[in-house]
Parts: C-alpha cells; structure tokens; sequence
C-alpha cells in the first residue's frame, strides 16, 4: 500500500517539473507564463521562442508521462497505473514547484496514453495533427482529439476502469482549455506560426 501510494505522490511531484517553464526559462530567462497565451505548454513555448525549444518541451513534458506509468506498472496494479497517469497529468496542470499555476497538460496527456494504449494514441494525434493542419489552430486539435478520447478508449479495451480515466483526462483538458474555447468562439484564439511575444 505505502508503495502505491508512493508512486501516485512521485507521479504527481514528477509531472510538477514542467520542462516547458524550465526551457523558456533557460532559453531567454523568461517565464513563460506572463507571454503569449500565458500557458507553460509547448504551443506556448512555440509561439514565444520558437521551434527547437518547443520540440524540447514537448518531448520532456511528454517524457514525465511515460515514466509515471511506468511507475505506476511496477506496482502490479492496473488501477494505480491510471492513478499515476492522471497524477502526472494533474502535478503538470497544477505544479506544486510553480504555485500551482501549469499547462494545460496534453503533452504530458499525450506521454500517457501513448504508455497505456499506443494504438489510441497513433488515432488521436492523427485526428489532432489534422485538425490543426486544417484550422491552423493547435487549441482546437487538442480539444477535439480529447473529446474522442473517451469513445476510442472504450472501443478499444471495453473496461470501467478505463473509460473513467479517459472521462477524467477528457474533463481535465477542456477544463485548462477554457480561455481557449472562449477565444475561439469569439474569433480571438491565435493560429499556428503566428508569433507573440506580449501576453495575450
Ligand atoms: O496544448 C495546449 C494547446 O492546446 C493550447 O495552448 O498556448 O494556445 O493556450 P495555448
């Protein structure tokens, strides 16, 4: 029991260290989070500085997901390993290092699912990598793709358990995307390769 509470507390302390806020940080000195759309997210990080530090984002916040499911695996136990995936998820969106106030946790989502159910994973970035083609807006294809997270992850391994945590994760996205979805109903949200450097 200590173990696996263990590792939902390391789960979430891991996703707490948010690479997109570290890399800007050592990038330009900046905080990421007082330009642009003010989220230390790689979407962020992209419009603020540019390509390489944004891939590095992505990946590292991506990295921290991988590796609490992995902790959550060795406990033997498939319900603490989703525990640990929305833990990770949760410390990324709410870091206790940064007062609380993160991303919007889809790339560290991202690093989750692709752990748990790499094929739901190959279909969601397929879906959102086309929707952001389409609309040029990154906001929308991670919206969109969390939306179908609970459906494909039901078609796909038919369980409770699972589809609870694909609703949570769902509930946790459009959660952090709230300025977003306003700004994108008010025609206000900024498209991709459109560069900020003042905050939103
Ligand atoms: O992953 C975050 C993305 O969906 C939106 O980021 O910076 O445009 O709010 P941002």
């Amino acid at each position: 029991m200590f173990f696996k509470m263990m590792s939902i507390i390391i789960s979430y302390l891991l996703g707490s260290i948010s690479f997109s806020y570290f890399i800007a940080k050592i990038w330009m000195g900046i905080d990421i989070r007082n330009y642009g759309s003010g989220n230390a997210g790689a979407t962020n990080v992209l419009r603020v500085l540019g390509t390489k530090p944004a891939i590095i984002a992505l990946l590292g916040d991506a990295l921290k997901g991988i590796i609490a499911v992995y902790l959550g695996k060795l406990t033997g136990d498939e319900s603490i390993m989703l525990l640990c995936g929305l833990a990770v998820v949760i410390g990324h969106n709410w870091p206790i290092f940064l007062k609380f106030k993160g991303g919007k946790g889809i790339a560290t989502s991202l690093g989750v699912i692709l752990t748990i159910s790499p094929l739901s994973s190959l279909i969601l970035i397929i879906i959102g990598v086309f929707i952001i083609y389409i609309t040029r807006y990154v906001s929308l294809g991670s919206i969109t793709s969390a939306i179908i997270l609970p459906f494909i992850f039901y078609m796909l391994h038919k369980s409770g358990y699972y589809l609870v945590f694909a609703l949570v994760l769902t509930f946790l996205a459009l959660f952090r995307h709230r300025s977003n979805i306003q700004r994108l109903l008010s025609g206000k949200e900024s498209k991709l390769g459109e560069k900020k450097t003042s905050r939103v």
